[in-house]
């Protein structure tokens, strides 16, 4: 059973445009659609469709959009009312592929409302249907009003109860939970290159172009700064050059088949689910990371935020190898 976290969730909507988008001008959008949306909510749906238990816990009111497009989708969720309207953020993706995203902030929440996330949260990894979690994800952004150490504070607490946490998210909270390390040490994390860099504490803008060439031992040794650390399992997701996975076992890099890209909205997320569904499965290593990278292109060749069925995703596909 895994339990996601969305603190700070939204309505993704997804426009197409026929035209490179004008700066300053009036753009006339195409097709636009409208789904359930946020990191964590991504997960659980990608889980949901493998046919696995999970439950998204999220702020949002039992009236919300998000709610309604929860339910028809079937997604089991844990809803905490913030009387305010969830965020809608926009994505725009142009003809040869460029998207553009436009996110809100999100509503502020209060001391209360966090701490009665919190609860939902704990509550939700000690028992959904007489099960305790096997995995809680904490995805994404913290909403205005949250402290930046959030998530290390609920990784604490999760830990009291013997759950893994898996982490993914950037800037301020991953920022904070680096400082917290070792207390604080999720399961694991999945950053891209730019968030292993920013928990690191290195450069990692070129980390992508370098796995390119074949030269994996920078972004190697950053992820092994963090096993270091106390962070038990490193997915790193690359984009177009895969992804790479530390443990105390070895390290392994996975690179995936040559697709035509339809959009990247949700490929990270469905990596992770990915690596979650195969590690439910207790598969080793190297085939959770042939998961993760088979479920993050699978996504990224389907439009939008759509997220892939595990018929869709082909970790047949996917070369792993054993770095030395
Ligand atoms: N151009 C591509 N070709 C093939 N696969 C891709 C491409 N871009 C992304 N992917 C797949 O998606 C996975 C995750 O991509 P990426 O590293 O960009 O995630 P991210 O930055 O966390 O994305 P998100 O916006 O969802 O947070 C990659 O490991 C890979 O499997
Ligand atoms: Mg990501």
């Amino acid at each position: 059973m895994i339990v996601t976290f969305t603190a700070n969730p939204s309505i993704d909507r997804t426009a197409s445009i026929a035209t490179p988008v004008a700066r300053g001008g009036v753009n006339r959008l195409g097709t636009v659609t409208s789904e359930p949306g946020g990191k964590g909510v991504n997960v659980s749906r990608a889980i949901h469709l493998a046919g696995q238990e999970t439950v998204a816990v999220l702020p949002a009111d039992d009236h919300d959009p998000l709610i309604a497009g929860l339910r028809e989708i079937g997604v089991p969720h844990r809803n905490v009312p913030v009387g305010q309207p969830i965020r809608s953020n926009l994505t725009i993706v142009e003809s040869d592929g460029t998207t553009t995203k436009l996110n809100e902030p999100g509503p502020r929440i209060d001391d209360e409302e966090l701490v009665a996330l919190r609860n939902s949260v704990v509550a939700a990894a000690r028992s959904t249907r007489g099960h305790r979690a096997d995995w809680v994800a904490l995805c994404g952004s913290l909403p205005p009003g949250a402290a930046p150490n959030s998530y290390g504070h609920l990784v604490e607490l999760l830990h009291q109860l013997n759950v893994r946490v898996a982490v993914d998210t950037s800037d301020a909270p991953l920022k904070a939970l680096a400082e917290g390390l070792p207390r604080w040490a999720p399961d694991l994390v999945k950053p891209n290159s730019e968030e292993l860099g920013q928990l690191a504490g290195v450069d990692g803008s070129s980390f992508e172009e370098q796995a390119a060439q074949g030269n994996w031992e920078p972004v190697l040794a950053a992820a092994r700064s963090l096993n270091d650390r106390g962070i038990r399992e490193v997915l790193v997701t690359l984009g177009g050059s895969g992804a790479l996975l530390v443990t105390e076992e070895g390290a392994w890099h996975a690179t995936p088949p040559a697709i035509t890209v339809a959009s990247t909205v949700g490929a990270g997320d469905s990596s992770l689910a990915g690596y979650l569904l195969a590690s439910l499965e207790r598969l080793a290593p190297d085939e959770r990371l042939q998961r993760a990278v088979a479920y993050g292109t699978a996504a990224a060749s389907l439009p939008g935020s759509q997220i892939p069925t595990p018929d869709q995703a082909q970790p047949g596909q996917v070369t792993v190898t054993r770095l030395a």
